[in-house]
């Protein structure tokens, strides 16, 4: 039986690190075991002017523990207003590595994203050119499609729309959460890409559901059927260049989950690696785990893998159930299975 596995060092596409007290407690959970990361704009006011991004940059780094080479990659978010000439001087000085798109009301924060498409054409019509990349958050926020349809919607009413429109632009679909985002995902050349979540691989509507309702569960887009998380499962576990991590690890105080309308996300940062070391091995796919985790999503984004390795070993993890914050304490994602993998 293999007791350890040693991959290089892996990479988080798609994390929510916030400002303040809780990026100081939060940012050692992913710079202990990740390389570098895409980070997410939506704070408040949001992320959305390259001046922004690099005084955003210097905070993470004067964040970091001491003696982390973590590399932040930075986001702009993408708005009505966005500039293209700011986008792409952002991009040119190495600051950016993707614009995000939130529909507007989509999720947390997003109030500032694009609810009229047309508006934001030059922008996305300057990335095409200069190949930068587009993540997604692919739901629609129509009040009459149920909440379980909206990335499917997405696909077919915005996303396909968007990619026929802006030949050459590079789209990542965030956090995929059904087979119908994988089948899309699939049928489409290089320039596509999805990131798919370590809970999304766990969890499916029913734990949030099931047996009284589970807040630390709700994220968004939120859990779908079991034929969705097995969908993914595959996906994530097949090794494709397209599928790669993007943990979307999006911490929230207890106190701020544990409301009559509590805030969604799932904090993973911490015993990600211990639970997709579990999801790999389970479905006889641990030799692929380097593929999702360290090498798909460098590819995508044009960069080296990294040369540094991460060791994982056949012992039982030991982290705490909540992190501390001066904000408040945030819940570590409980898996709900006995994790047997931990980073030597
Ligand atoms: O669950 C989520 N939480 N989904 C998102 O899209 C945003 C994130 C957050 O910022 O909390
Ligand atoms: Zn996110």
């Amino acid at each position: 039986m293999t007791s350890t596995l040693t991959i290089r060092r892996p990479d988080d596409w798609h994390l929510h690190l916030r400002d303040g007290a809780m990026l100081r407690a939060v940012l050692p959970e992913t710079a202990r075991h990740f390389g570098r990361a895409i980070i997410m704009p939506n704070l408040v006011p949001p992320v959305v002017t390259g001046a922004q991004a690099a005084a955003y940059r210097d905070r993470i780094l004067a964040a970091l523990p001491e003696g982390s080479d973590f590399t932040p990659l930075m986001t702009l978010y993408l708005t009505e207003d966005s500039d293209p000439a700011d986008v792409e001087a952002a991009h040119a000085s190495g600051l950016i590595r993707a614009v995000k798109l939130y529909p507007a009301g989509a999720t947390t924060n997003s109030a500032s994203g694009v609810t009229n498409f047309d508006k934001v054409r030059p922008v996305l019509e300057k990335m095409a050119g200069i190949g930068l990349p587009l993540c997604v958050h692919g739901e629609v926020t129509d009040a009459d499609i149920d909440i379980f349809d909206r990335e499917a919607v997405f696909i077919d009413r915005i996303l396909d729309p968007i990619r026929r429109s802006t030949p050459g632009l590079r789209v990542v679909m965030e956090h995929i959460t059904t087979s119908d985002a994988v089948d899309y995902a699939r049928s489409q050349g290089s320039d596509l890409g999805a990131t798919i979540t370590t809970h999304h691989l766990v969890i499916n509507r029913n734990h949030i559901l099931a047996g009284g309702i589970k807040p630390h569960y709700y994220c968004l887009p939120v859990a779908k059927r079991e034929e969705h998380r097995l969908a993914l499962r595959a996906a994530a576990t097949s090794g494709e260049a397209r599928f790669f991590l993007g943990t979307d690890s999006a911490p929230h105080t207890d106190a701020n989950k544990l409301l009559p309308c509590g805030c969604a996300g799932c904090f993973t940062a911490t015993n990600t690696m211990s639970i997709l070391a579990q999801v790999f091995e389970e479905d006889s796919a641990l030799g692929r785990l380097e593929r999702f985790a360290s090498l798909n999503g460098p590819a995508f984004y044009g960069l080296p893998p990294h040369d540094s390795t991460l060791t994982l070993e056949k012992k039982t993890p030991d982290y705490p159930a909540q992190i501390s914050t001066d904000d408040g304490p945030v819940t570590v994602f409980d898996p709900g299975f006995p994790l047997t993998w931990r980073v030597a």
